[in-house]
Order: structure tokens, then C-alpha cells, then sequence
């Protein structure tokens, strides 16, 4: 049920030309308000100043608010976009976020009990400030890990598909999930009939395109950027 939800979410969103994981652009809220927290904080001790201590108390408290929605959407992308595979980056991105929330609450606690600039707070911001930093630096490997390339012209509109809808679980046309079975030189690939077919009723885990994720013509964007970019970019020099 929750799936089908997402599903529905994901295409809403998909109809309004927003194709990318949400978590994404999100994210920025919390480690924002973090980073908001950390040099108030540190501007507050060094220089005595009160009125910046407490500034750097609301950003947190704002922080601590906004980890919700980001788990929330970093939960969705991943259940969509990954298909809920158990990637390492992916662990190591839940067991900070959850050390984040222990460090956000401790952070706030100490302002309760100690006071706004008290040093309890300033360490618990200092902690939250370098888990956002490690969260943001992974989620980005995530993301971007192998998003920097560019095919050439022709192929272009295949390769966007593919960077927003496959890579994620073929990085380089590989497989994160199941290893023994990359993208490139399958023998889905064999003519295109079979690779749409592939697409549309795929085996799990691997999720099914509908028609409304990836219409025809794109499809045959995706192909050709996947036959004649991904699979010779694995052919070495002399090769065909
Ligand atoms: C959530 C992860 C995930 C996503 C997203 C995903 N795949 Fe897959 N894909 C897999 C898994 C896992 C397998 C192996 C399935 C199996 O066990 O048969 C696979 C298998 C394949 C194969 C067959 C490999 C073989 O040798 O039989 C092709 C081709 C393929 N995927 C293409 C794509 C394309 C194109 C996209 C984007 C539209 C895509 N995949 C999106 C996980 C994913």
C-alpha cells in the first residue's frame, strides 16, 4: 500500500518535470540549519555574544524539525529509486542520520538545562555539524557517484534517462545489486523489443517502467545510449 502510494507521489511529481530524487534538494534544510547552528555557536563563544548563541539555538531546534521530512524523503527515494536495495552507502547513510538525531536531541537538551550558550550545546552542534558533513558527503557519492560524464550529442537524451532512472542501480552500466548481471553486454540488449519488454516486466528486484516513467521513444533513447555508449565504453581499443 505505502508503495503505491510513493508510486503515485513519484509521478505526480514526474508530471510536473521533476524527475530527480527528492531527498536531494531537500536535504539542504537540515544540514543547513546545522551549519547555522555551528558557526553561530562558535561566533557566540569566542566573541561573548548572546543574542548569536541563541540564533545558533533556533537553527538547531529548526534542524532537529526538518529531520523528519528528510528522512521521510530520503526513506521514498530510496524505496523508488533503489528499489529499497541494502546498498553499503545507503546503511552508512541511515546509521548517521540516526546518530544525528541522537546528537540534535542531546544538543537540545543541554540548551534546556544548561542555557543557550552553554559549552554542552556548542559541542552537541560541533558533533551534529561534522555527522552533516559526513551525511552530505555520502548522500553525494549516492547521487552524483558516476553522474559526471557526458555521452556524446545523439545520445544525450538517452543518457538522461538513464542517469535518472537506471544508474542508480547500474553505476557505469554495472550492477550494484547483483553483480553477475550488468547492463552492459546483456543479452536483454539483443534487439529492442526484447530490452523494452525487459524494462516493462523486469525481474525483481529490479522495479518495472510503466509507460508513464519511460514512454516508447524514450525508451529507444535509452537504448540506443545504452548499446552504443555504456556497452562500448567496456570494449577495449581495437575492439568493435
Ligand atoms: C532498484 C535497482 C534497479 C534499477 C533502478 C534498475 N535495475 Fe536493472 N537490474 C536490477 C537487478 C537487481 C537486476 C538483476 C535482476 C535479476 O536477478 O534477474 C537487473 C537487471 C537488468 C538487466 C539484465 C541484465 C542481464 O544480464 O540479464 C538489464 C538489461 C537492466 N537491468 C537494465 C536496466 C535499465 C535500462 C534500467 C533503467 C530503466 C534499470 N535496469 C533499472 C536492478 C535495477
Amino acid at each position: 500500500m505505502a508503495d503505491a502510494w510513493i508510486t503515485s507521489f513519484y509521478q505526480f511529481m514526474n508530471s510536473l518535470g521533476y524527475i530527480h530524487p527528492i531527498h536531494a534538494a531537500f536535504v539542504h534544510m537540515p544540514i543547513g540549519l546545522v551549519v547555522g547552528a555551528f558557526i553561530f555557536g562558535w561566533l557566540a563563544f569566542l566573541f561573548n555574544r548572546e543574542k548569536l548563541a541563541r540564533s545558533a539555538t533556533h537553527c538547531i531546534l529548526l534542524a532537529f524539525l526538518f529531520w523528519f521530512p528528510a528522512v521521510l524523503f530520503g526513506f521514498m527515494d530510496w524505496q523508488h529509486f533503489w528499489g529499497g536495495a541494502w546498498l553499503t552507502l545507503i546503511k552508512l547513510k541511515m546509521v548517521l542520520a540516526g546518530i544525528l538525531f541522537i546528537f540534535l536531541v542531546i544538543s537540545l537538551l543541554f540548551v534546556f538545562k544548561d542555557g543557550v550558550g552553554s559549552k554542552g550545546a556548542l559541542t552537541g552542534y560541533t558533533f551534529c555539524f561534522f555527522t552533516v558533513v559526513l551525511l552530505g558527503h555520502f548522500g553525494g557519492q549516492l547521487v552524483f557517484g558516476d553522474k559526471g560524464r557526458t555521452a556524446p550529442r545523439n545520445y544525450t537524451a538517452g543518457e538522461k534517462i538513464y542517469l535518472a532512472r537506471c544508474s542508480n542501480c547500474h553505476p557505469n552500466g554495472g550492477n550494484a545489486i547483483k553483480p553477475g548481471m550488468p547492463v552492459k553486454n546483456s543479452p536483454k540488449l539483443q534487439d529492442f523489443d526484447m530490452f523494452l519488454s525487459w524494462i516493462r516486466h523486469p525481474d525483481p528486484p529490479m522495479p518495472p517502467s510503466s509507460a508513464a516513467d519511460i514512454s516508447q521513444n524514450q525508451a529507444k533513447e535509452l537504448y540506443a545510449y545504452i548499446v552504443n555508449v555504456l556497452d562500448r565504453a567496456g570494449v577495449p581499443k581495437g575492439g568493435t
